[in-house]
């Protein structure tokens, strides 16, 4: 499988792409938990529901948004306990409160640098005052996805058959939880969730103690 394609995936293949779910939450969970508490995590591109089941599976509610409806059929049968709502992460999240826990995996790189700071800032917006995001963007160095010889259409901006995609080096990552944020945990790593392996930036953040002091 390539990435993230469109298309529907039949039971044997899922099948063999579950064997290579890296299960990059586990090691969160514990935190996740805590800081859930009784509320719903809010996941932003949820996909065909990998990160959804094993949340379900320790115990976590989870909201899930993804813009393909393709996926989410699969993200439903997947985990039926989950509540799956067909939305487009830049518009207003669901739901009339705030999260404690929020997670996008590889879900943010398919907007310009100004809507990728907009979202971050919307993330935090959407977050309780001791709130906790996780999230895996794309790594300059992830060259099996496009990271190298397509055309850049803007910084580390560019055209990967026909899809625009953003990749990030550590600073991009910085420059984005400059401010308010309380980074826990900053680490590149290649993950084996597809075919080949992926370079991928994981990020633990806070809201910052300031901002929770402010409100
Ligand atoms: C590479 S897949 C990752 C899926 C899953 N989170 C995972 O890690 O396996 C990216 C997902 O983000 C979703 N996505 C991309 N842009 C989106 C947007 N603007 N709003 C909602 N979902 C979006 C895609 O439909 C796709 O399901």
């Amino acid at each position: 499988m390539k990435g993230c394609s469109t298309n529907i995936l039949d039971l044997s293949q899922r099948k063999q792409i579950m064997n290579h779910n890296d299960k990059w939450l586990n090691r969160w969970l514990p935190l996740i938990k805590k800081k859930c508490a009784e509320k719903s995590l809010l996941e932003i591109g949820c996909g065909w529901g990998w990160d959804t089941k094993l949340l379900v599976d320790a115990g976590v509610s989870v909201i899930g948004i993804d813009m393909s409806e393709e996926y989410l059929d699969q993200a439903k049968a997947l985990v039926p306990e989950a509540t799956f709502l067909h939305q487009d992460m830049q518009q207003k999240f669901p739901g009339e409160n705030k999260y404690n826990v929020i997670v996008a995996s590889l879900s943010m790189h398919y907007m310009t640098w100004e809507n990728t700071v907009k979202m971050i800032s919307r993330v935090k917006d959407s977050l309780t005052g001791d709130g906790l995001f996780l999230c895996r963007v794309n790594s300059v160095n992830d060259i099996n996805y496009g990271a190298v010889g397509n055309p850049e259409v803007d910084r580390h901006y560019y055209l990967v058959d026909g899809k625009l995609k953003r990749f990030f080096d550590k600073n991009d990552v910085k420059e984005l939880f400059d401010s308010g944020w309380n980074i826990l945990s900053l680490e590149e790593h290649t993950i084996d969730r597809f075919e080949k392996p992926k370079v991928v930036w994981e990020v633990i953040s806070e809201k910052n103690q300031d901002l929770r002091s402010m409100r």
